[in-house]
């Protein structure tokens, strides 16, 4: 797997599963663009660590869910690094509510910053990737609940719902231009995203007797599913999703 020399754009890149994509697309050679909307000191950090590694990187403060603050991502991308070759969807967040208790502020926060900012995300990388030539990637980190309805937690199922389709079908609408649209589904990952679970032993427990593999996943290990459909290896994969969970879609409930 080698990065050498491309580009790669990671939105909500300074935590969680974005910050280790941001250190294992860096230490396959890539330069990174690292999107964050707050905490900059982590961004900061994150910077110099992929600085240590022998590459470049920037941090971009812009806000996924709106296509102004896209837009200037891959414009200040293009402007620092002169392309763009991989970009990844990753910027996302949940409201634990049900179809009862979802309020319209709840729905569009998680419709927008998981959903619309991977649909322009996606629009606006392919239109620079068409404009220089030679392809890309877009990888879109979705969830094991594209496909797998998780109650009590239904806007985020629709908005991963969504990327499951937009993945799929913006990879038929751009393979003419030898771009590669993907996605990674995670399982249940170490991240501040679960601390509510993590900071408690009996929610904890629960969680890792549903997956067969026993616990969640380190970030880096749906990082390197990324790097690795970022690379050569991967260059006939397109609209179709990779989960890395465990086995946790496939439980047997134990009978
Ligand atoms: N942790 C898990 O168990 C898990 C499982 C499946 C999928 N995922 C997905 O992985 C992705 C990363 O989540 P994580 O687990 O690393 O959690 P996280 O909370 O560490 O990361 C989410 C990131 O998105 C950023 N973000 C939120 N709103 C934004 C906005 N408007 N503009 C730009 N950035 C914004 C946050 O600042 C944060 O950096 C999400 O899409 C999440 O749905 C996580």
């Amino acid at each position: 797997m080698n990065l050498k020399g491309k580009v790669a754009v990671v939105t909500g890149g300074n935590s969680g599963i974005g910050a280790a994509i941001v250190l294992e697309l860096a230490k396959q050679g890539a330069n990174i663009v690292i999107d964050y909307i707050s905490h900059e000191e982590a961004t900061d950090a994150l910077e110099k660590k992929v600085f240590a590694l022998g590459d470049q990187a920037i941090g971009v403060n812009a806000n996924v869910s709106k296509i102004a603050d896209l837009q200037k991502l891959i414009d200040t991308t293009v402007q620092k690094f002169g392309r763009i070759d991989i970009m990844i969807n990753n910027a996302g967040v949940e409201t634990r509510t049900s179809i009862l208790d979802t309020t319209e502020a709840d729905y569009e926060k998680v419709l927008e910053i998981n959903l619309k900012s991977a649909f322009f995300g996606t629009q606006i990388a392919a239109k620079q990737m068409i404009k220089q030539g030679g392809g890309g990637r877009i990888i879109n980190i979705t969830s094991v609940h594209e496909d797998w309805p998780m109650p009590g937690n239904i806007a985020y199922c629709l908005s991963k719902g969504g990327m499951r389709m937009l993945t799929r079908t913006a990879a038929l609408e751009l393979a003419k231009h030898g771009i590669l649209v993907t996605g990674v589904g995670p399982g249940a990952v170490a991240t501040p995203i679960n601390l509510v679970t993590m900071k408690d032993p009996a929610l904890m427990k629960r969680l890792n007797d549903a997956i067969p593999l026993g616990r969640m996943a380190k970030p880096e290990e749906i990082a390197s599913v990324v790097a690795f459909l970022a690379s050569n290896g991967a260059s006939y994969m397109t609209g179709t999703t990779l989960f890395a969970d465990g086995g946790m879609m496939h439980q047997s409930p134990g009978l």
